[in-house]
């Protein structure tokens, strides 16, 4: 009897507990004294156990109380396969998944709708896989064009990157799903990346490598967030009382959970009292974890208040409060229909076309009677590699098999591999050579010289651009260069078609070719979106969302020997001057600067206008400018728009990205383009002061179709703070 009225007791106290996790509140106070009230019924040894991984992607629940674990999964390229303990693949035939563009692909698109619909998309995905707090978006600055993570990443630039991490929050979000932007902070090198410690100066840190986490904090609500790997100012960032608790928790009123990297978690007392919320990691045993018997042990010890945990479980709570418990969820969705229209298009969008001197694009299909698809890239899927997160595709359409879709009942398509992409580092040999095979090359040869046209599908590929290291320089790897000069020696007509996730050496590529393309690993859709540009069904609108600089030394961190760092240290010489802010002010020539990018038609802008010519701090500047397509095909363009101070009490770059706009437009019509920019926004962050501060005086706004070819300016003036 005594047993019956026990679990009788424990039966109701679940259900209440539950419906009191599931209720619906309307504002959060109440969430608060609900997760309160709970917190109450925990004990201590439960608390911990919710503050620590117990498998690679879960944690601990309170089965007593009917709280759940949290479940996680990487990653930015789509829900991750399962995996056993450790990163071993489970080998289930459940789950596989849609396979997203990479973030730089995003990026290349310039269009925050589709970063929406991708953290939809991404977020039904989890949803139907139950996993409820998603490991995206990764957003880092691409500092170096050397880190292998740059093709996970999005950009080289703070205003991009945050309208875009904002919206991938809220798509993911939308589902009832966590989005964890990664990795906070300065996570810009993998060399070193576990012990490497960042300096670099507050200005820099405010404008350059915190806004996006910033918007994606306190205007896309982002929910958890990940500590990097690396320390900031000679503190680990998953115990960085600066970064976590002064300025996340502070300063951005974060309410979430802080998620360590996975093993990147150093300490008990100093992460507990630091700001680190919950550490996760793939190697057992669990309960060795800082965040396990070790915290438990600090707490009875009086190193740790029982305040201090309870505040993380309350993270803990508030978050599966609008996740996994969270009261008439939406329906879980994976591989549907819309999801592959949701990849199609950001493909579609992110290909950018970076030469078209003899107009062989789009192919004149009708005459064209074969053609030489050539390069291993061609055949080649991306969704899995390296080391680091991929997705278990539920399919990918390569290069090749989109071409041949499209263009195989009318075109003989005759294939040949060109290179071999194997690429297999090892402790021993880190970055074994890629050596030209003269076999394949030759074959290449014989099939490139009887077509009318030649696509050569060169680049990197999801080996070779990795996790866990960075490329050693930005050359073309497996020979591709000598692929490429013997093939167009062969036959003239050949269209280049580079596939990778960050800078190349391209540039015996764009002296010597005619026509090249650049696209991504872009997702389970690559093939048809490319086969598409290539064709004419689509007119490339994607724009390169970082500079190829025509020398690696040319790079800001590496002409200042600022890259990888010594003893540990690495020092971000360069200041706020990273990416296109460097090579503009200082004068120099990059191979293909930010934001370029050519289309099927052209663009001709005029009557750059803004609302008045004077704005107080408060205001926004609002700009209009006049965009006529002047060719032949309806296309899309990317207006942006640049701002520069001259006269500033501080060094400023020559311009910065503050606004952008992508419109379609058809032939000879004409576009009238908003744009808006709050004043606000033009600020600088004063060191000294710790404060934002909008300079009085003239401001040149410059609008343009990338980064160097600025069509129409205008001079406006603000007035300071009052
Ligand atoms: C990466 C994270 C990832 C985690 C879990 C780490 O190595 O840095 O981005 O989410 O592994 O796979």
């Amino acid at each position: 009897m005594k047993n019956k009225i026990a679990s009788w007791f424990v039966f109701s106290f679940l259900v209440i507990l539950t419906s009191e996790l599931n209720a619906q509140t309307k504002n959060d106070k109440t969430t608060d004294a609900k997760i309160a009230g709970i917190i109450k019924k925990i004990t201590l040894e439960e608390k911990i156990a919710l503050l620590h991984a117990n498998g690679t992607f879960s944690t601990g629940g309170v089965d007593r109380l009917g709280i759940p674990g949290l479940m996680t999964d990487d990653g930015p390229l789509g829900v991750r396969e399962d995996v056993k303990e450790g990163f071993g693949r489970a080998n289930l035939t459940t789950d596989s998944a849609t396979f997203f563009p990479n973030g730089s692909a995003l990026a290349a698109t310039w269009n925050p709708a589709l970063a929406y619909r991708y953290g939809h998309d991404l977020g039904e995905e989890a949803r139907a896989r139950k996993k409820y707090i998603m490991l995206a978006p990764a957003f880092n600055i691409a500092r170096t064009p050397l880190c292998g993570r740059t093709y996970e990443y999005y950009s080289e630039d703070p205003y991009l990157n945050a309208r875009l991490a904002v919206q991938s929050v809220k798509g993911i979000q939308s589902q009832h799903i966590a989005a964890c932007v990664k990795h906070f902070a300065v996570n810009n090198q993998e060399v070193d990346r576990n012990r490497v410690s960042v300096n670099v100066d507050e200005r820099a840190l405010r404008e350059i490598y915190l806004p996006a986490f910033k918007a994606a904090i306190t205007e896309g609500d982002a929910w958890t967030i990940m500590s990097a790997y690396n320390k900031l100012r000679d503190e680990y960032c998953s115990e960085n009382d600066y970064l976590l608790k002064k300025i996340l928790r502070g300063e951005w009123k974060f309410k979430g959970i802080v998620i360590s990297d996975w093993g990147g978690t150093h300490s008990t007392v100093n992460a507990a009292n630091h700001g680190l919320d919950l550490e996760m990691g793939s190697e057992p045993p669990y309960n060795s974890y800082y965040f396990a018997d070790k915290l438990l042990d600090s707490v009875k010890a009086g190193i740790v208040s029982m305040e201090v945990i309870d505040e993380k479980v309350k993270h803990i709570l508030w978050v599966m409060y609008h996740t996994s418990l969270y009261d008439n969820p939406p329906e879980g969705k994976i591989n549907t229909p819309e999801h592959t229209k949701t990849v199609y298009d950001i493909a579609a969008e992110s290909i950018v076309l970076l030469k078209n001197d003899r107009h062989l694009l789009p192919l004149s299909v009708g005459s064209i009677k074969r053609i030489a698809v050539i390069g291993d890239n061609a055949t080649r899927s991306f969704h899995l590699g390296g080391f680091g997160a991929g997705v278990k595709a539920k399919y990918e359409v390569t290069a090749l098999a989109g071409l041949q879709d499209r263009l195989g009942r009318s075109v003989t398509i005759n294939y040949a591999q060109g290179y071999s992409g194997v690429y297999k580092p090892s402790r021993t040999n880190p970055s074994p050579s890629t050596e030209p095979d003269s076999a394949l090359i030759a074959q290449a040869v014989v099939t490139a010289d009887s077509a009318d046209v030649v696509i050569l599908f060169i680049g990197g590929n999801r080996d070779y651009e990795s996790e866990g290291r960075d490329r050693k320089d930005l050359s073309l790897p497996f020979g591709e260069q000598q692929l490429v000069n013997a093939v167009t020696a062969a036959n003239s007509n050949t269209i280049i078609v580079i596939i990778g996730g960050a800078p190349y050496d391209i540039g015996r590529i764009k002296a010597n070719n005619s026509t090249i393309v650049w696209s991504w690993y872009n997702g389970s859709e690559n093939g048809n979106a490319l086969a598409d540009v290539l064709v004419g069904k689509v007119n490339p609108s994607g724009k390169l969302p970082f500079t190829f600089p025509a020398d690696l030394k040319d790079s800001p961190p590496h002409a200042l020997d600022a890259y990888p760092g010594e003893n540990l240290k690495v020092d971000y010489k360069e200041g706020i001057l990273v990416g296109y802010r460097w090579f503009d002010t200082k004068k120099i020539e990059p191979l293909y600067c930010f934001g370029y990018g050519l289309s099927y038609t052209t663009f001709d802008y005029s009557d750059l206008k803004t609302s008045k010519p004077s704005y107080q701090p408060t205001e926004s500047i609002n700009v209009t400018v006049k965009v006529k397509n002047s060719g032949k095909y309806a296309g899309k363009e990317t207006v942006q728009l640049y701002v520069s101070k001259s006269g500033s009490a501080v060094d400023r770059a020559e311009k910065e990205l503050k606004a952008f706009k992508k419109v379609m437009i058809a032939p000879g019509a004409t576009a009238i383009v908003n744009l808006s920019i709050p004043v606000k926004d033009l600020a600088y962050y004063d060191d000294k002061t710790g404060k934002w501060i909008v300079e009085p005086g003239q401001y040149q706004l410059m609008v343009g179709t990338s980064s160097r070819d600025i069509k129409e300016t205008t001079i406006i003036t603000c007035s300071g703070l009052p």
